[in-house]
């Protein structure tokens, strides 16, 4: 069964919010809070009801990642109790040609949004992708999705491309921007604080 939508109210301080790497034991709330982002925002590739509900295959996947290729990032407000408020997945595939290749997707509860938690955990991922080597991180967003799209431009992601109606959504044909950045060539080298 999902939780109900944590009622955070406002994060006092932005401080208060923890930043960790996602493991087997944060699978049933991690899973709980995409099936909540996928019923708040039609941003989201999913519909409710696509993504599938198994705790053990999340956990199986979280625990098959190790400290190269793939991860997923929790943003927690551990003084609440509320269970992780955001998301992020840097997902890279297993061959070697692409292995320097992240693909990331990135989620903040609605009760959050707006008070800098997509930029904190959008920032952690772009470090621990530096610790792991990748060189190139991608994504797609909706061109209608401007407070991504914003967020995506001010931490140094480029539109290298327009996917013309690469999505239906609500029966209308949405296109995406094909966005990326090249990590390793800027920026710091420092990890994220694991549990
Ligand atoms: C997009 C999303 C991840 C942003 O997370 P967030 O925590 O709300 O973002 P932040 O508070 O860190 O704000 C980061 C930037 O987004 C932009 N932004 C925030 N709110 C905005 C708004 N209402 N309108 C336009 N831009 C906005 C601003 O540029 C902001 O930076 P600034 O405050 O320094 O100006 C979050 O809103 C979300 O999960 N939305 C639903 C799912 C989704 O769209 N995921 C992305 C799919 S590609």
């Amino acid at each position: 069964m999902l939780e109900p939508t944590p009622s955070t109210g406002p994060l006092s301080a932005e401080a208060h919010l923890v930043i960790s790497q996602a493991v087997p034991e944060d699978g049933a709330a991690l899973l709980s809070l995409q099936h909540r982002l996928d019923r708040q925002s039609s941003f989201m590739l999913l519909e409710p009801g696509e993504r599938p509900s198994s705790v053990e295959e999340i956990r199986g996947r979280l625990a098959a990642q190790s400290s190269a290729g793939s991860f997923d990032l929790i943003a927690s407000l551990p003084r609440q109790h509320v269970g992780p408020v955001g998301w992020v997945s840097v997902e890279v595939a297993p061959y070697r040609r692409a292995a320097h290749v992240g693909h990331l997707v990135l989620g903040v509860d609605a009760a959050c949004t707006g008070q800098g938690v997509g930029r904190r955990l959008l920032k952690a991922a772009l470090d621990e992708c530096r610790r792991r080597r990748l060189r190139r991180v991608e994504l797609t967003v909706m061109v209608d999705n401007l407070r991504a799209v914003q967020l995506y431009l001010q931490c140094g992601f480029v539109v290298e491309g327009l996917r013309r109606t690469s999505l239906i959504r609500d029966g209308g044909s949405v296109d995406e921007y094909a966005m990326a950045q090249l990590v390793l060539s800027s920026g710091s080298e420092s990890a994220v604080v694991d549990k």
